[in-house]
């Protein structure tokens, strides 16, 4: 294996983080608490523990260490006290600086970029996701590398697969992340190419199956934990090996229904970042129904909303021809008062949107029935003939469809059945398979 796949020096599953929220004014208007609350809700996408938030106003950017002594000094104190493993800095570091704070504060740094890339590597879900991401960290790897190079010349880098010291060596690793970088690209195209075959093969489950979107912190997990219950239910074993982000759900009305979450949506995402990302949406065009969990309590929350359904257009997901789209507006419990009163009369104003609390179970009944009505909607009328020998077929109609009526007639089974557009494109791969 070559040496520069992804390092995997060590962001362990619950290793003890500071997060430090940098603040160089400019473009970022968002409010530092919001940012901090982002930023926690990063960590924990990769199961970090937050010991401590911490934000700094940086007046003069000092190149090498982004961080002033003073700052540096109080970023060491929480590190010590805590005991943690890692800084999460909520911005871009340079190699160099990156480099500079770890050996400054004793712990491993690690910058806005590299976390959002560690979520996407986990979360990727497709093989068009995985080489997204792979080719992203490559590319943000690269472009580390030519910095490091430039300013240090002849200083071994901190990175796995810098093998020694000197201008020979780097440049021998540029050329093999380019190369590699090529084939990515390469078999990228391959894929784009061989989509609609791809598509229909990667097919899961033979059941209808409901995604997940929103912003990082919007409550997603919560709401799948508590729509799914704790329990691993004995299928799940069989999506849990392919990915941990799927199971199944109980639906009234349907057999089974399959709920997937997808990975969160973050501000400022970097651009080289944005087309991992949307491959890592990718699961989404297969959607039959798409509920869009909204933090209704957030400030931004009519910016994240205009967010995540831009995201979605671009890949051609939800919107006049997507699967139908119902907002979970989340997070009721923070409400009170008047606000209170005005987000529930608007939401019962419109078929499309449902008020809840993930945390206190408030609203997910209404939530899942209102589920089961748009999936039973989307069902249109089917006749389908079939030897009636073929018990597999009819007993699969009978599990994923809603039989009206059902006559045999010598070798013949005529079934009349309702199916979503989805479960008959399935039948009918199935019939061909
Ligand atoms: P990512 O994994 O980063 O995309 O986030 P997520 O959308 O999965 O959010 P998650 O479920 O991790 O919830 C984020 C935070 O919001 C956690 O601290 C939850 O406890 C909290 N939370 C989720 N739902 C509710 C809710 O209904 N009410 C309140 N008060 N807090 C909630």
């Amino acid at each position: 294996m070559s040496g520069f796949e992804r390092d995997n020096d060590g962001l362990a599953h619950g290793a003890r983080a500071i997060i430090v929220c940098p603040d160089i004014g400019g473009a970022n208007r968002r409010s530092m608490n919001s940012r901090i609350e982002e930023a926690r809700g990063l960590a924990l996408a990769i199961r970090l523990e937050v010991a401590e938030a911490l934000d700094f106003r940086i007046r003069n950017v000092k190149p090498g260490s982004l961080f002033g002594s003073g700052q540096i000094d109080v970023i060491r104190s929480a590190v010590d006290a805590h005991d943690a493993a890692l800084v999460f800095i909520d911005g871009q570091l340079t190699a160099v600086q990156q480099r500079n704070l770890e050996t400054a504060l004793g712990a491993k740094v690690i910058d806005r970029t590299g976390l959002i890339l560690e979520i996407f590597g986990e979360r990727a879900a497709t093989a068009e996701g995985r080489l997204q991401v792979e080719l992203a960290h490559l590319d943000y790897q690269a472009g580390r590398l030519v910095r490091s190079w430039t300013h240090l010349e002849r200083q071994r880098g901190g990175f796995g697969f810098l093998g020694g010291p000197g201008e020979t060596q780097i440049e021998a690793d540029r050329r093999l992340i380019r190369d590699r970088m090529a084939k990515l690209r390469r078999e990228l195209d391959e894929l784009r190419r061989t989509r609609g075959l791809h598509r229909s093969r990667r097919t899961r489950a033979p059941w209808p199956t409901i995604s997940l979107v929103g912003y990082t912190n919007a409550g997603k997990s919560t709401l799948f934990n508590r729509l799914t219950g704790s329990g691993v239910m004995a299928e799940d074993l069989l999506f849990a090996t392919l990915d941990p982000t799927m199971r199944a759900l109980a639906l009234p009305g349907f057999d089974k229904v399959i709920l997937s979450d997808t990975v969160g949506f973050v501000s400022d995402l970097p651009t080289q970042l944005v087309a991992a990302f949307h491959a890592t949406l990718e699961e989404l065009i297969d959607a039959d129904l798409i509920v869009h969990v909204r933090d209704i309590a957030h400030e931004d929350t009519e910016a994240q909303r205009l967010d995540v359904e831009q995201v979605m257009n671009d890949i051609g997901a939800g919107g006049e021809a997507g699967a139908p789209v119902i907002e979970a507006w989340n997070k009721l419990d923070l409400l009170n008062g008047e606000r209170r009163v005005d987000v529930e009369e608007e939401a019962h104003r419109r078929a499309d949107v449902v008020v809840i609390s993930a945390l206190t179970g408030e609203g997910c009944d209404q939530l899942l029935n209102g589920l089961s009505a748009i999936l039973a909607k989307e069902r249109k009328e089917f006749d389908v003939r079939l030897p009636s020998s073929d018990g597999a077929s009819i007993a699969w109609l009978h599990a994923n469809g809603h039989v009206l009526s059902e006559v045999f007639e010598g070798d013949e089974a005529r079934l009349r059945v309702e199916l979503t557009d989805a479960d008959w494109a399935r039948f009918q791969s199935r019939a061909l398979a």
